[in-house]
């Protein structure tokens, strides 16, 4: 594992994107792992001024979000396919068809989530993986206890992880209690991993990623199995490294 402590979230941002342009720049039909959450957003807006200025071409990419709310419709303002939309496809001049979230409200669910896995292999499989990481050390919506060869299913979101996205609902009420996420064994499956973190509300989260013991109970520990990840992370987030 590659891990980088860099001065700030900007930063971050610049390096991340970097990593991300160079796979593309190599191969301009790949594959990217999308993330939510406010960690990737320098990484998005950092790649919205590489495509304004023309320096990187995303029109051949395809990408696959990492999970969706169980229950939000698509147009809900906080469903991650609306989150995407206002923070990737739009910025980065992507035809919505580009983009692939989990479908949370699929009359099976259970369905919809196979048939996620299938459209990743189908597509080659993720060249990059972009991922934040939840203070419970969660990836994705990976939670504490989770398998690492664990697929795309149904999860039930923890109530600390409710708790933090409460910001973005009218109430903690109206969070959703569950969700689909890729798996951590479907993370793991993609090619590099790219895990960026800010701020010292992450430090004791990037700790037990990067130097404690394998654990389920830190979902993002599943990364010391990958031959390609790394782990970008500014001075506060990396302050108990
Ligand atoms: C969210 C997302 C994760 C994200 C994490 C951290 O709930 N499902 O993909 O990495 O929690 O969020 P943030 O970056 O806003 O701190």
């Amino acid at each position: 594992m590659e891990v980088v402590l860099l001065p700030d979230a900007a930063a971050v941002g610049r390096l991340a994107a970097a990593r991300v342009a160079a796979v593309v720049r190599r191969r301009p039909s790949a594959v990217l792992g999308l993330a939510t959450g406010s960690s990737p957003e320098g990484i998005y807006a950092e790649l919205a001024r590489l495509v304004a200025a023309g320096e990187l071409d995303l029109s051949g990419v395809r990408c696959f979000a990492l999970d969706e709310y169980v229950g939000l419709p698509a147009q809900h303002p906080q469903s991650y396919a609306s989150v995407l939309r206002r923070s990737v496809v739009e910025p980065l001049r992507l035809d919505p068809a580009q983009v692939r979230v989990p479908d949370g409200c699929a009359a099976d669910l259970e369905a919809a989530a196979a048939e996620y896995e299938r459209a990743i292999a189908a597509a080659g499989g993720v060249d990059l993986q972009i991922l934040g990481i939840g203070a419970n050390g969660h990836v994705g919506f990976n939670e504490p206890t989770s398998s690492f060869a664990s697929r795309t299913r149904i999860k039930t979101l923890a109530p600390r992880t409710r708790a933090d996205n409460a910001r973005f609902f009218a109430g903690p009420d109206e969070v959703p209690t569950h969700c689909l996420t890729q798996g951590l064994g479907t993370i793991l499956d993609a090619r590099e991993l790219v895990l960026v973190a800010q701020g010292e509300a992450k430090a004791d989260a990037v700790a037990a990623a990067v130097e404690g013991p394998l654990s389920s109970m830190c979902p993002a520990s599943a990364l010391q199995l990958h031959p390609r990840a790394s782990v970008l992370v500014d001075e506060a987030a990396g302050v108990r490294l």
